[in-house]
């Protein structure tokens, strides 16, 4: 059982324009076994706090504590963090050129558990994986995201959660740009890893049809790097009806 335990979180980022604040106090909780829905308008700050609990260098902490079962994550690498258990599905999974799949995911998985996985089991485990994922053979000989397709990044985001088996993964807008069908298949790649290894799940998106798939218990809005509102399953429906108009002020420049 483990718990991500965000608290009073503030975060900064140094630009042109000197250190601007992102996040502003955000409290968060997240346990084995719960799926929460992070929602907010464009720029709102779901991806900073995704990277930050990550451990992207870019964000500095100002403030506040990331804790998982009581372990200061902050003070933690980001290799010691997916050690810990953590996981993240980036919004925009970058291309490592020269790295095959194969080689990527074996050697990911050989820094998570300490040891190499045996041979035999490994290699059954990738493909059934990609078998599930619908990801045809040859990508596991082709370099990591290079030239994939969005829809073909996102189900290799989650080939890598399934066999990476975190304790809590972040879903950074997994399910932008999948077609109907991909939607289905990377939704139930989430539902097995919850199912086989009790996953604790914080999808950050922009619309409810994912959440019909992958069911929330706790969905949150996310408003100028603060937690503005929470409830359940409900809440996404109604933001998806009337948007975030009743969160900020009517004439707000949409990138702020
Ligand atoms: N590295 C950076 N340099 C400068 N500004 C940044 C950086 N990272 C984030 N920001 C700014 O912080 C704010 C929050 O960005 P973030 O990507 O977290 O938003 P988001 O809620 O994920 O938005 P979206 O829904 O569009 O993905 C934005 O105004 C963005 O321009
Ligand atoms: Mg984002």
């Amino acid at each position: 059982m483990a718990v991500l335990e965000i608290r009073d979180l503030f975060v900064t980022v140094e630009t042109d324009g000197g250190t601007t604040p992102i996040l502003n106090g955000v409290n968060l909780t997240i346990r084995s076994g719960e799926t929460h829905a992070i929602m907010g308008p464009n720029g709102s700050g779901k991806s900073t706090l995704a990277s930050t609990i990550a451990g992207h260098p870019k964000y500095d902490v100002t403030g506040g504590s990331i804790t998982l079962d009581g372990e200061d994550v902050l003070a933690m690498s980001v290799d010691e963090r997916a050690r810990a258990g953590l996981f993240l599905a980036m919004q925009y999974p970058v291309e490592i050129p020269g790295v095959t799949v194969t080689n990527f995911l074996r050697t990911a998985k050989t820094a998570i558990d300490g040891e190499a996985p045996a041979i035999r089991t490994w290699a059954k485990e990738v493909s059934g994986g990609m078998k599930n994922l619908r990801m045809d053979p040859k990508f596991a000989q082709r370099n990591v995201n290079e030239g994939f397709s969005g829809g073909e990044k996102k189900r290799h985001e989650i080939l890598q959660l399934e066999l990476l088996k975190p304790q809590i993964a972040i879903l950074d807008e997994t399910d932008s740009g999948l077609d109907v069908d991909a939607l289905k298949v990377v939704s139930e790649g989430v539902n097995r890893a919850k199912e086989n290894t009790g996953l604790g799940v914080l999808l950050i998106t922009h619309y409810t049809r994912i959440l019909r798939y992958i069911k929330p218990e706790f969905v949150h809005v996310m408003v100028e790097g603060k937690i503005a509102e929470e409830g359940g399953a409900e809440l996404a429906e109604r933001l998806e009806n009337e948007g975030y108009a009743a969160y900020l002020p009517a004439d707000a420049p949409l990138e702020a």
